[in-house]
Formats: structure tokens, sequence, C-alpha cells
């Protein structure tokens, strides 16, 4: 029997992985230019962080998570976010302890035990910044800068950014009252409506079951209870986004899945994604820290799903003349020059062409058709008579053009066609950089 990968998981093939290369070099770039640091976390943890960071009664917590027993009967479990095991890293290794600002990003693997549809899986991917050490509203508009600016680095379009505020636990408290008193007669509310009523009003918000929206589309706006304090950090997290243009539009149902959040949340949509829309989430978390064991230390972040950038790419048609074409590929046409031809191929690398070396001596005809195959844009042919003189061949796929040329010569020879062919090479090369 034949054993495929575990459903909601995915390999990424050779041709798919080079588009991932290229957004992970991209996304690096954007966060060198913004000073956030890189951290990077076990894959799993003790699932008492989660319990205690995401709460016990969201979704991930509650349905999502992949929990297990190690041998030594420790419950440990797979991370499904990134934002409580960074926060955990923090604390442990009181990075807070240099006073001021902290600016980190992780990129990697998460689990979540969710129904695999388009654009969600079971082991996906996320990058994401935490900034911690201040409440100043101008990180708020910083992390949802950084997130706006790579999407635009991406040359992504038609992008929408939400933002609301979810006030801080005095001010949710009446809110949170004032809906339950209000829903709490509502029996045709769907199931998980009706759980969430009794431990946390305000993700009915967040159901997409059309018949909860209609039931709920009157009720009042989070927005319209903030305390004074909130209120100013959301105007002033807003004034900062207009002034530095970047457009957003206040969503007051915006409210996300996670008990850690207070005040500033915000989503990155693709409508054209269908259901699973969501780019990007994030939001302040000024609790986090101390619920994980460390001092009060205020924090903001966000996290982006890979998978779904990856596809609003292809749609927006960004990786069009994408190719892992190598500049020159070998042809030998002697068993004896087998060895020369390698050495000349290690070469050419050393000097920076990206090359494919003869790897089986077969027919010239062979040889030719697998260098059109892989795309090589020359093919240096080494034969016996010209290799005693000194020379060999370089032939240009694209038009057939050959040249006899002398062999300490051939990596100049065919830079300098490359640089005459430079606007080709910039797009295949110089997305790595
Ligand atoms: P989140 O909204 O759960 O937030 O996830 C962030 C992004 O990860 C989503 O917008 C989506 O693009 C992607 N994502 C989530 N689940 C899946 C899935 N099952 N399949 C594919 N993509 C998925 C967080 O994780 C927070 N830790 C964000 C944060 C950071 N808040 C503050 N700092």
């Amino acid at each position: 029997m034949k054993i495929s990968a575990p459903r909601g998981t995915f390999d990424i093939l050779p041709e798919e992985a080079l588009r991932w290369r290229w957004l992970e070099a991209a996304i690096r770039r954007v966060f060198d230019y913004y000073g956030y640091q890189e951290i990077r976390t076990p894959v799993f943890e003790h699932t008492e962080l989660f319990q205690r960071g995401i709460g016990e009664t969201t979704d991930i917590v509650e349905k999502e998570m992949y929990t297990f027993n190690d041998k030594g009967g420790r419950s440990l479990t797979l991370r499904p976010e990134g934002t409580a095991p960074v926060v955990r890293s923090y604390v442990e290794h009181k990075l807070y302890s240099k006073g001021g600002i902290t600016k980190l990003f992780y990129m990697g693997p998460m689990f979540r035990q969710e129904r695999p549809q388009a654009g969600r899986f079971r082991q996906f991917h996320q990058f994401g910044v935490e900034l911690l050490g201040t409440e100043s509203p101008l990180t708020d508009a910083e992390v949802i800068t950084v997130a706006v600016e790579l999407y635009k680095e991406l040359g992504l379009t038609d992008l929408e950014v939400l933002v609301n505020s979810i006030g801080c636990p005095a001010c949710r408290k009446k809110y949170q009252e004032d809906l339950f008193s209000r829903l709490s007669s509502l029996q045709e509310l769907c199931e998980s409506c009706l759980r969430r009523l009794e431990k946390n009003p305000m993700r009915i918000l967040d159901c997409k079951n059309p018949r909860c929206r209609e039931l709920t589309k009157d009720v009042p706006a989070v927005t319209d209870y903030l305390c004074p304090a909130c209120r100013d950090h959301l105007e002033k997290t807003l004034s900062f986004l207009d002034k530095a243009g970047i457009d957003y539009r206040l969503e007051p149902r915006l409210v996300r899945g996670f008990d850690y959040y207070t005040r500033t949340v915000f989503e990155v949509i693709n409508a054209g994604l269908g259901a699973q829309n969501a780019v990007c989430g994030g939001g302040r978390y000024d609790h986090l820290v101390e619920e994980i064991g460390g001092p009060p230390m205020p924090g903001v972040g966000f996290a982006s799903g890979m998978e779904r950038l990856i596809l609003t790419l292809e749609q927006q048609g960004k990786f069009a003349g994408f190719s892992s074409a190598p500049q020159v590929a070998f042809a030998v046409l002697d068993e004896t020059l087998a060895a020369d031809g390698f050495a000349l191929a290690t070469r050419l690398r050393r000097e920076g062409l990206t090359v494919e070396a003869c790897l089986e001596v077969k027919s010239l005809k062979a040889q030719m058709r697998a260098a059109g195959k892989l795309q090589a844009k020359f093919v240096v042919i080494l034969g016996e008579d010209e290799w005693k003189d000194g020379q060999v061949s370089v032939r240009r796929m694209a038009d057939g053009e050959q040249w006899r040329v002398d062999r300490e010569e051939v990596c100049r020879f065919i830079k300098d066609l490359l640089d005459r062919d430079s606007s080709g090479r910039e797009q295949e090369r110089g997305s790595f950089s």
C-alpha cells in the first residue's frame, strides 16, 4: 500500500520551493529594513503554554491542538501559532532586561487540526513579528505598516486592511455583559455561538454563519464601549496610519480568536481567496508576558500565512517567468573528456555561473535534448579535436548560434553574452538577492 502525506499537509516540490525561497528572501529583506531580529523557537512546547497564553476557551485550545504525551509522561503540543512561544522565550531568556523595545521576527511551520479546505491546512507556515516593551500606539502603527509595506514589496494589490480595538479587560467586561444580556435569549444561534455566549460572547461577532451574522447585525460596536485611554490609543494608532499613507477600514466586528488580545486587532484580507481570506492577523497583547510569568510588559505583533500569500501571488501573476534554469549546461562527446568537462564545469561554478555538469556521457543529440529540457541558456560542448586545440564550443540555445572559444576564456565569453542579455538574467537570478 502506498503511503501519502497526512491529510491537511503537503510537500513543497522543487518548482514550488523556488517560489517559497523567493518569498522567504523578500520577507527577510523587509524585516531587515525595519530592524526586526530573527528568533527560532522549538516546534513543540509544554501544552500549558498555549492553554495559558491563547486561552482555554478558544477554538484552537479546545479543538485544534496536536497534543501528545512524551515517554516521560509530559504533555507537549505542536505549536499552533508563534506568539506564545516567542513570548515564552522572551521571558525565559529575560530579553526584557536590556530595557527598551525588543523587535523579533520568526518564520516556520505551525500545526492546527482544522478541517482542511482551500487555504486551510493542518501544517501551514507563518512568518510574523512581535514587538515588546511599549504601549505606544506608534508601535501598533508600525507593525501594521511592516505587513502592508511587505505586501507592497511583493507587488501585491487589492488587499484590504481591517482594524479595530477590543479595549482593555475593564472596558471589555461591560461590553461582554451587555452582549450577553442582548443575545442570551437567541436560541437560533449556531452551536458554537451558544457555547461562546457563556464563555466569551464577543467571539460571536467572529462567526461566519450567515444566520448568526443576521441575528447579531444590530449589536453595538465594541468601540462604543472603549474607556478614554483605549479610545485615545485607537485614535492615535489610526492617525499614525493616516499620516504614513496606510489605507485601512475600521471594522467594529473584528474581534479575533485569541484571549491574549487587548486594544488593537487587525487583519489583512484578500477577498479573492474565498472563505479563508485572511493573509495576516495580529494585534496588541498587553498582559501576555505577565500571564507567561514575566514582568508587566506590553506587546504587539502579527502573523501572516505563507500558503495564502503564495496563492495570492499566483492569482496576481507574480510568478510568471520564474525559472530555475541553469545558465550553462555541459555536453561531453567522449568518455575520455569526462574528467576535463567536470573540472571545467566546477571552474565555471566557482566563477559564479549556474552550471549543470555532464554527469552521463551520451550522444550529442541526447545531451542537447537534455540541455533543452533544462532550459539552459548556453551549452559548452567538449569534442576531442577542439579540446586538443585548447578550445570548446559554446552554443546559444535561443538561436542555435555557436562559437569556438579558447577554454581559458570560456567563462568570460559566456558572462559577456549574459551581460548583453541582462534583462532575462535579472529575472531569473535577481529574484534571489
Ligand atoms: P492567526 O490569525 O491565527 O493569528 O493566524 C495568522 C495567519 O496565519 C492567518 O491570517 C492565516 O493567513 C494563517 N493561518 C492561520 N491558520 C491557518 C491554517 N490552518 N492554514 C493556513 N493558514 C493559516 C496568529 O496566529 C497570531 N499568533 C498572530 C499574532 C502575532 N498576533 C500577535 N502577534
